[in-house]
Formats: C-alpha cells, structure tokens, sequence
C-alpha cells in the first residue's frame, strides 16, 4: 500500500512510518520541512494528492509543547494547525482522480464531551431499567384483576 502521512515526522508518525515501511508498505510524509520521502504542504496544495491508498493526519501543534504558554495564540496555533492541513489534505483528496480508500484522522477533540454524553446515556438507561423493573415487581405483587 501507498501511505500518506501528515506530520508522519512526530511522536506517533515516527512509529506508524516504522510499522509500515517494515511490513513491506510505502509511506510518504507531509511537513513543513522539505527532505527524502517527504513534500511539503506547499507542494501538496500545489501540485495536488500523490498516488496512494490511504491518508492520515497527524499534523498539529503539540498541545504540550513545554516552550509555549497556554495563552489565546498557542490556543489557536493548536486549532488552526489540524484544521489548515486537514483542509489542505481533503481538497487534495476531493481533487484528485485517484482518492485514497481510505481517510484517517487523529486529534484530541471532543473524545472528554463525547465519553461524558454516553456515561451520561448509560446512567439514564440503567435508571429507566431500575423503575422499570421496580414497577413490574410491583404490578406483580398485585392480585390479578377479573376480566
Ligand atoms: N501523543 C499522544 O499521546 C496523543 C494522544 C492523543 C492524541 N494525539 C494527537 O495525535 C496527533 C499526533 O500526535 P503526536 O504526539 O505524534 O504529535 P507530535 O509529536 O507533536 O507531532 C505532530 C507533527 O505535526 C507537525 N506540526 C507541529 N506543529 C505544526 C504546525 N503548527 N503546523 C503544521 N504542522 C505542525 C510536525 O511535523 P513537521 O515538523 O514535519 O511539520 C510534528 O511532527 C496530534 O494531533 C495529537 O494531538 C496524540
């Protein structure tokens, strides 16, 4: 397989890239720094998505980035990071007459407010099964009516 990989340079990109490349699958990196095995994002949005199978987004500031504080730019810059090269990538991808099968994207987004909203669905559950089950012990305590 043809992998592409923005921000295939960092913590999780460098493993993914080993895995692939030592299974025998070609990868190719997407970063702000031209070299071997790699174009740019300039070169992407000029010259379009390269042949491959799959894409993956990586690409981002590190939201732990020691040397920065946490003010209203280094917030931004962690935002606008994952949105401009996933943008860059789904035009070059919605360009192309070759798309990849498939599409794979990782950030933190969301994962906290989404694991909240089915605890909190989980809990509305079991409690709609305890009165459930509280009023058919109750019914059954009941003596039968006549017809
Ligand atoms: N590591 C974790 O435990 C973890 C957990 C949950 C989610 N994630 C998410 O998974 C993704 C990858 O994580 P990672 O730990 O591999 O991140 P990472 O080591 O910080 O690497 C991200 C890559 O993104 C590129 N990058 C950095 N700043 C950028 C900027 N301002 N604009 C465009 N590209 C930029 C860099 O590549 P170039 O220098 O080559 O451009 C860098 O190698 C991130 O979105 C992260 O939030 C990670």
């Amino acid at each position: 397989m043809r992998v592409l990989v923005g921000g295939g340079t960092g913590f999780i990109g460098t493993a993914v890239t080993q895995l692939l490349r030592g299974r025998g699958h070609e990868v190719k990196l997407v970063s702000r720094q031209p070299g071997p095995g790699r174009i740019t994002w300039s070169e992407l949005s000029e010259s379009g998505l390269p042949l491959c199978d799959v894409v993956i987004n990586l690409a981002g500031e590190n939201i732990l980035n020691p040397l920065r504080r946490w003010n209203e730019t280094f917030q931004k810059e962690v935002l606008t990071s994952r949105l401009d090269t996933t943008h860059l990538l789904a035009k070059a991808i919605t360009e192309t007459a070759h798309p990849p099968q498939a599409w794979i994207l990782v950030t933190g987004v969301g994962q906290r407010r989404l694991r909240l909203r089915s605890l909190a669905l989980q809990r509305a559950q079991q409690a709609r099964d305890r009165q459930s089950k509280q009023t058919l012990f109750h019914d059954s305590l009941l003596p039968a009516k006549p017809d």
